[in-house]
């Protein structure tokens, strides 16, 4: 079965107090869109669209990096989620499949409960994903008979008996689309919100004879964010859900709570994570391999047997090959540390590829910026970087070549060649004594006068 998602998102969010689109704010580091997204993915969808209002083209763009082939269409009023799922119409023309709907605003529907759904759709037209509400507040309430549901009741138009239900509404609803976008036709507005409700084509669907059914979830998968303060604390779940996931896989952290994951972070087996480490996006540390306390990686491969920090931070596009040391006050970013390289204090290595089994000495910079360019910085294996060296890039460094430390390399260095870009030292006999003298001399008299 094809399926197409359609993700809501035109909610003004206003409890956020935000310019930015609610949907766009991020829960380990990516967008709570791009989480539902995610979900979806589990589905195969042959097309997503995204109903934005309020920030449409932030949205819009959020989900073609993330999707490429996402469309997103506008809701200009949001007249309710039935009237929101309607606007995905024209862009679903043509499509004969199942029609899933999921909010922007609930990252954590896991992509098993929607499989869970795309079975149960086998068996009935409609499948709504519903779950037991500790406290069910605003949710709608599911109004069932055994297998079969036979409508929503939404909490300001339920009456006493129907309030008392704790099944409720989660938001996701799935059907044929051609048939979804039939029901949404029969809905009306004339209810307690003057809204027009997708929750309301259950009722409809049965009186046309049609099957709807609950698939049901934990409460936790279906949080939504409305508000700053659920943000933070939407986060805190997901990081806790990521450290008991890592540890699961066999990694061992030396203090779960202050270690901080992306939404995507990959962490092998046997992987070590010291103390206060936190993962941006796109991370992958392979089997083995130990991150040091207090460092901060984001867009970067760690491989075997390496190691990272205490306090280092890989940028987007360092990629460590196996058993390479990065050591403390590091900064790597878009560069190849060939196997077995070290660069273990104070330096800079951005732009570059370093050859294997290479030592970079403390304090060296690849000066890769000019102002306007960026250039590149090429050494070779087994060379020797002298500490303290600037490699003003683009320039080269041979294999098995060295830079004095202290130098500024502004040439191509060839292989085995010592370079040695800094003025020649020169000693004057007894000088520093003289100089001493008349310096505390000057200090007397100055004190004198004063
Ligand atoms: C909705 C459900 C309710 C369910 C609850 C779960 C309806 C009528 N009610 O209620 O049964 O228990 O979600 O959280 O569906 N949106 C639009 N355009 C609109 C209206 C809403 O894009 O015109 C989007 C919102 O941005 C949000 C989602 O749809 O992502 C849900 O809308 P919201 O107003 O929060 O619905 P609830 O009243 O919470
Ligand atoms: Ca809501």
């Amino acid at each position: 079965m094809t399926t197409a998602l359609i993700i809501l998102g035109a909610g003004m969010g206003t409890r956020m107090n935000s310019e930015l689109p609610k949907v766009l704010h991020a829960i380990g580091g990516a967008p709570m869109l791009v989480h539902a997204m995610r979900a979806g993915a589990a589905l195969s969808p042959e097309k997503t669209v995204i109903v934005a209002g309020h920030g449409a083209e932030a949205v819009s763009r959020a989900a073609l990096a993330y999707d490429p082939s996402a469309h997103t269409v506008l809701q200009t009023e949001q007249l309710g989620t039935a009237h929101a799922v309607a606007q995905a119409k024209p862009a679903l023309d043509g499509f004969t499949g199942d029609a899933i709907v999921l909010y922007g605003d609930t990252p954590f529907i896991r992509p098993q409960t929607l499989e869970a759904m795309a079975a149960a759709r086998r068996e009935h037209d409609i499948v709504v994903l519903g779950f037991e509400a500790a406290d069910a507040g605003r949710y709608g309430r599911l109004i069932t008979a055994g297998d079969a549901l036979d409508r929503i009741v939404e909490f300001k138009d339920a009456n006493k008996e129907e309030r008392a239900v704790t099944l409720c509404n989660s938001g996701v609803i799935a059907a044929n689309s051609a048939t979804l976008f039939d029901l949404i036709d029969a809905v009306g507005n004339e209810n307690a919100s003057g809204e027009y409700y997708l929750t309301d084509i259950i009722a409809i669907a049965r009186s046309r004879g049609l099957s709807a059914t609950v698939v049901r979830c934990d409460e936790a998968e279906t949080l939504g964010v409305n508000s700053r303060a659920e943000l933070i604390a939407a986060e805190a779940d997901f990081q806790a859900r990521a450290r008991c996931n890592a540890i699961e896989d066999g990694v061992t952290l030396l203090a779960p709570e202050t270690v901080f994951f992306a939404y995507d972070t990959i962490l092998g087996r046997d992987t070590i994570i010291e103390q206060n480490v936190v993962f941006g996006p796109d991370v992958t540390v392979e089997s083995g391999a130990r991150i040091r306390a207090f460092s901060h990686l984001e867009g970067c491969h760690v491989s075997q047997g390496a190691t990272v920090g205490p306090f280092a931070r890989l940028r987007p596009g360092a990629e460590l090959q196996e058993n390479v040391h990065v050591g403390n006050f590091v900064e790597i970013k878009n560069a190849v540390v060939a196997e077995g390289a070290k660069v273990n204090h104070l330096t800079y290595i951005g732009d570059a590829d370093i050859g294997a089994r290479t030592n970079i000495g403390a304090g060296t910079i690849t000066c890769n910026y000019d102002g306007v360019f960026k250039h590149r910085t090429t050494i070779g294996a087994d060379a020797f970087i002298g500490s303290n060296t600037m490699l003003v890039a683009p320039v080269t460094i041979g294999n098995a070549a060295m830079t004095a430390s202290g130098s500024v390399v502004t040439r191509d260095v060839p292989d085995g060649d010592l370079a040695v870009g800094r003025a020649r030292q020169e000693n004057k006999s007894g000088f520093a004594l003289k100089m001493f003298e008349k310096l505390k001399k000057l200090k007397e008299k100055r004190a004198k006068d004063a």
